[in-house]
């Protein structure tokens, strides 16, 4: 089982070829990927129009070189996946068609892949991890806890109601003069501070829903910081670390209650698998793994590269999909907005 697979949802265009190994797991033959941080970080984010442009300039190439370094032809994979949704509608339209004129063009199978369930289902690439498992997604544009029971069986538990945790980083490092993106330089910076020195709000903290909200945060902090203008080395670094404290004591929370309520639903999930590039930050990896030692939980991590977004985890989506027949014809539709408990192919039914 060979695939190749296609993303262009946010700000990373990217190719891979994966295929399936003998222990159920997924081996990369290739995952090349092109971050466009640079040509947004002028603008302090994802501007939808220069990412749509990039995706059309590197695209082709992207997707040469990784059957070249795969050492395959198009001929030799057995189908073409390429991410529909959710993401920038600019983008999707780029490698969805570029997918489905591969796939019509080497007549091969084509699965129109939703980004969420390519997130959800890496740890089965690289963990062959078994169902039911729990996934926490947190990235700069979406914040969700998931259980997946099966392929195209997810149930949503909770998600975000105003911004994503990445993006709550990404505006805290803007407004204290960080450098793009915020995430990583927040988290550098919140070495050297002290999480205690301000007392931030933890919204939706105890609540049963395992929904999260994070704009309240962010403005915390906004209000803290023009408190105490200008602010010094100390200050900065005071900020991102009590920001840092309050989003890892969220996050905990949150995951506690989707346990609970997956629990109470009668499920017995085995491991946490967290996803997104928020998934990079070291005090929310050691919190989560205090966490899961105490609820009798795998922690699954996918490596970095692998957290974030990339082709790999696409064409992964392919395998596992076309091995159950779940293939996609070519009008399937870019979906800006796609979430995944609504999950269903336009050949095959999942439970939805
Ligand atoms: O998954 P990703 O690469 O792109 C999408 O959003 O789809 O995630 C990027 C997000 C950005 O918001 C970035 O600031 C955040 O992940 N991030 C981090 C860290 N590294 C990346 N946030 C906190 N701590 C980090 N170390
Ligand atoms: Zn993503």
């Amino acid at each position: 089982m060979l695939v190749l697979g296609i993303e262009t949802t946010c700000d990373e265009t990217s190719a891979a070829v994966v295929r399936k190994r003998m222990d159920g797991s997924g081996e990369i033959l290739s995952n090349e990927v092109m971050s466009q941080i640079a040509e947004h970080a002028a603008y302090g984010g994802v501007v939808p129009e220069i990412a749509a442009r990039a995706h059309v300039d590197y695209l082709d190439h992207l997707i040469r070189r990784a059957l070249q370094r795969a050492n395959v032809t198009l001929e030799q994979v057995e189908a073409v996946a390429a991410s529909a949704g959710p993401g920038l509608i600019g983008g999707l339209l780029v490698g969805l068609t570029a997918g489905k004129a591969l796939a019509w063009a080497a007549k091969k199978p084509f699965v129109a892949v939703n980004h969420l369930e390519a997130h959800a289902l890496t740890a089965r690439m690289t963990d062959a991890q078994a169902f039911p498992y729990i996934v926490l997604l947190v990235s700069g544009g979406h914040t969700q806890l998931l259980e997946v029971r099966g392929v195209g069986d997810y149930r949503r538990l909770g998600s975000t109601i105003d911004d994503a945790i990445g993006e709550a980083f990404d505006k805290v490092g803007k407004l204290l003069g960080l450098p793009y993106p915020g995430g990583p330089n927040v988290e550098k910076t919140a070495v050297d501070g002290d999480p205690e020195r301000f007392a931030l709000p933890r919204p939706m903290f105890g609540r049963k829903e395992p929904d999260f909200s994070l704009s309240g945060l962010k403005t915390a902090v906004r209000n803290e910081a023009s408190k105490i203008a200008p602010l010094t080395r100390t200050d900065i670094a005071d900020l991102c670390a009590s920001f840092q404290a309050a989003v890892v004591d969220v996050i905990i929370d949150r995951t506690r209650a989707a346990l609970r309520v997956s629990r109470e639903a009668g499920s017995k999930p085995t491991a946490l698998v967290v996803a997104g590039g928020v998934a990079a930050n070291g005090a929310i990896r050691r919190a989560l793994g205090r966490f899961c030692a105490e609820a009798g939980l795998k922690l699954v991590t996918p490596p970095p590269e692998l957290c974030t977004d990339n082709g790999a985890m696409v064409a992964w989506v392919g395998i596992e999909r076309l091995e159950l027949g779940m293939t996609d014809d070519l009008t399937a539709a870019a979906r800006p907005r796609w979430p995944l408990d609504a999950q269903v192919s336009t050949r095959h039914h999942g439970k939805a």
